[in-house]
């Protein structure tokens, strides 16, 4: 059986914590799409077209996956691409809490759609987007963070500033 898996998320920008979800989710599914929402109400970094471009580099070793972006409810855009299956990943407690409502709503509004959590690999379990945006912000070292090419798409956005 071919089971679609969508990887959805803000990824803004998308750190080692997400590529090792996306490694490994790509050896579970037989295709994962990674999917950037466009709509969120906090303020970004990059547009969703650069956050798609960097994923679409990203997952270039990873054959049966691939990168899109989507607008509106999850749920909606799951059925679109007639996936069931949902990928979150979980670093820490501190994550189940929105988690758990998540997956449970989503259940609700659709409930054909499963969420498979993945923890977090425990050398990244302690990475997040914000904290390595505020690490370049104020100049800190983010190469264990983040993969080289936003590495340097956060220092070009920050204006060469390190
Ligand atoms: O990387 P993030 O910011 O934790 O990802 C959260 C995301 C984008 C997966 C979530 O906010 C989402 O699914 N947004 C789309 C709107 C939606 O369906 N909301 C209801 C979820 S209960």
């Amino acid at each position: 059986m071919k089971t679609i898996a969508v990887y959805p998320g803000s990824f803004d920008p998308p750190t080692f914590g997400h590529l090792d979800i996306i490694e490994r989710s790509s050896r579970v599914f037989s295709r994962v799409i990674v999917s950037v929402a466009k709509n969120l109400t906090k303020d970004t970094m990059f547009t969703p077209m650069e956050r798609v471009t960097m994923l679409r580099k990203l997952i270039r070793p990873f054959p049966n996956v691939e990168v899109d972006s989507f607008r509106g409810l999850l749920v909606e855009y799951v059925r679109i691409v007639d996936a069931h299956v949902v990928v979150r990943g979980l670093r820490a407690i501190s994550d189940f809490e929105y988690e758990f409502q998540m997956a449970h709503m989503n259940k609700k509004l659709s409930p054909d759609v499963d969420t498979v959590f993945m923890m977090t690999g425990e050398r990244y379990s302690y990475i997040s987007s914000q904290i390595a945006k505020e690490i370049a912000r104020f100049g800190g070292k983010i190469d264990d963070l983040v993969p080289p090419l936003v590495r340097d798409s956060m220092v070009r956005k920050l204006g060469g500033k390190r």
